[in-house]
């Protein structure tokens, strides 16, 4: 079925972000309904959601249970100011998220996006050695390949190369190798090999000292550069590091948290735990902007006891909808969900399944050079077109828009994220539209 088509829409005033926008308007893509694993086009066509929306809705669209509590809540208290008042939805979402986390983690601070949970826990840890009275510690250690959003400390630490490139210098920053290895190509799951990369944190220690360095931020598994899972071994080691030279360590969670990995957070599943965790996504299962940036016990305690007297704030920072009544109460219903229908231990269960559904049907089609996966998460890198990495990807993605599904495309790469209650044969045909439209274009 021809996707073409003029649409009656005003699509000029929109600047669409991380889109191709002359592209897009050329031939857009307009989505007008959602429910569970699929979206409706403005062509009335049913499409297969293979990315669980943007990484953000694994419990699949449209669940009553949220749309009800967001319902109750705006009619409720549609607005309370988070600045020295509060509601009771935040207080209990705080509790609830915590009830989820790994380790000691003790405290929540609420954000509205994974950017914004990204720059605060740079500022966190930054304002943390301050007031400890180690003020030289300012320095952040990203990885390349690593995604930590839009603002202007994510997009610092970040070290994917196109979302940098033309926003100049802004923290003091140096990087860590990625860990997408040659010798790892095709690995299902974990790689068992590239635990020896996080060597690369001792050296940068001794360049810069550790005296200088605030914090590490990393995603457990990268997700935006293309579903790069960490080697074994190598978070334990940067834990190690950032133990041994006290270091905060920052986990970018805003895909890997909340079932994706197949446990609540990536920390849990890889077995490593970081000073502070970032969310966003899949909180209100992407019904409602949220995010949240949560602390050890040590890193509250900090801020609190140095605060000076009871009435003066503690941390100059946030947001006039950090903890926004109606996206906690998105928040609740959602966790709620995902805890009873005890999703992130089905996508445990039924990763072996897509793991081996993606490396046996798409391994050996037309272009693809790598593929990797872990929980429901999966990616293919593909073979640059004619010297262009960005141009096979996009093809592969419209072709299977037009056949009715929604993949991701970024770089060279085609991502994939099943929601967490997508059926065995829904995987299937989304697999197997991929091979076909591989394929394809291949002819
Ligand atoms: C790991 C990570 N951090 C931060 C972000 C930014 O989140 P947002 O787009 O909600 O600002 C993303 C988004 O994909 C992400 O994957």
């Amino acid at each position: 079925m021809s996707t073409q088509g003029k649409s009656d829409l005003p699509l000029e005033a929109y600047w669409m972000p991380y889109t191709a926008n002359r592209q897009f308007k050329a031939d857009p893509r307009i989505i007008v309904a959602a429910k569970d694993v699929w979206f409706t086009d403005d062509k009335g066509r049913q499409i297969l959601d293979g990315h669980s929306g943007l990484w953000t809705s694994g419990l699949g669209h449209g669940q009553e249970a949220i749309t009800k509590a967001v319902a109750d809540q705006i009619q409720l208290l549609d607005f309370c100011p988070p600045f020295q008042f509060g509601h009771p939805t935040a207080f209990k979402l705080a509790d609830r998220v915590l009830q989820l986390m790994p380790g000691n983690l003790s405290h929540v601070f609420f954000t509205n996006s994974g950017s914004e949970s990204a720059d605060t826990s740079l500022k966190m840890a930054r304002a943390y050695w301050q007031l400890k009275g180690r003020s030289g510690k300012t320095r952040f250690i990203g990885r390349q390949k690593g995604y930590h959003g839009v603002n202007y400390g994510g997009t610092a630490v970040g070290g994917i190369a196109a979302n940098r490139r033309v926003f100049g210098e802004s923290l003091q920053v140096d990087h860590l190798r990625h860990t997408l290895l040659t010798e790892n190509k095709f690995c299902r799951g974990m790689p068992e090999s590239g635990a020896y990369l996080a060597e690369e944190l001792a050296e940068l220690i001794a360049l810069h000292d550790a005296s200088t360095i605030a914090a590490v931020i990393l995603e457990p598994m990268a997700g935006s550069a293309g579903v790069i899972p960490p080697p074994v071994g190598y978070l334990q080691r940067i834990r190690e590091l950032c133990d041994a030279h006290e270091i905060l360590l920052i986990f970018d969670e805003v895909i890997t948290g909340l079932g994706r990995c197949g446990a609540y957070t990536g920390a849990a599943a890889f077995g490593v735990n970081p000073d502070i965790l970032n969310l966003a996504k899949q909180i209100t299962n992407g019904a409602v902007p949220m995010g949240a940036v949560i602390v050890a016990p040590d890193i509250y305690n900090t801020f609190m006891d140095n605060g000076g007297p009871n009435h003066v704030l503690e941390f100059a920072h946030g947001y006039t909808y950090s903890g926004h009544p109606v996206a906690c109460a998105a928040g609740l219903a959602a966790l709620e969900l995902l805890v009873e229908g005890q999703w992130p231990e089905r996508v445990a269960r039924e990763s072996s399944f897509f793991e081996s559904n993606l490396h046996d049907t798409l391994s050996e089609k037309p272009y693809v050079t790598d593929v990797r996966n872990f929980g429901f998460a999966g990616a293919l890198t593909l073979e640059p077109y004619k010297k262009d990495p960005l141009k096979r990807p996009f093809e592969v993605a419209m072709k299977m828009w037009e056949k009715g599904f929604l993949v991701r495309y970024g770089g060279d790469t085609i991502q994939l994220a099943p929601h967490f209650v997508m059926a065995r044969k829904q995987i299937t045909s989304l697999i197997e539209a991929l091979g076909d439209s591989l394929r394809e274009i291949a002819d």
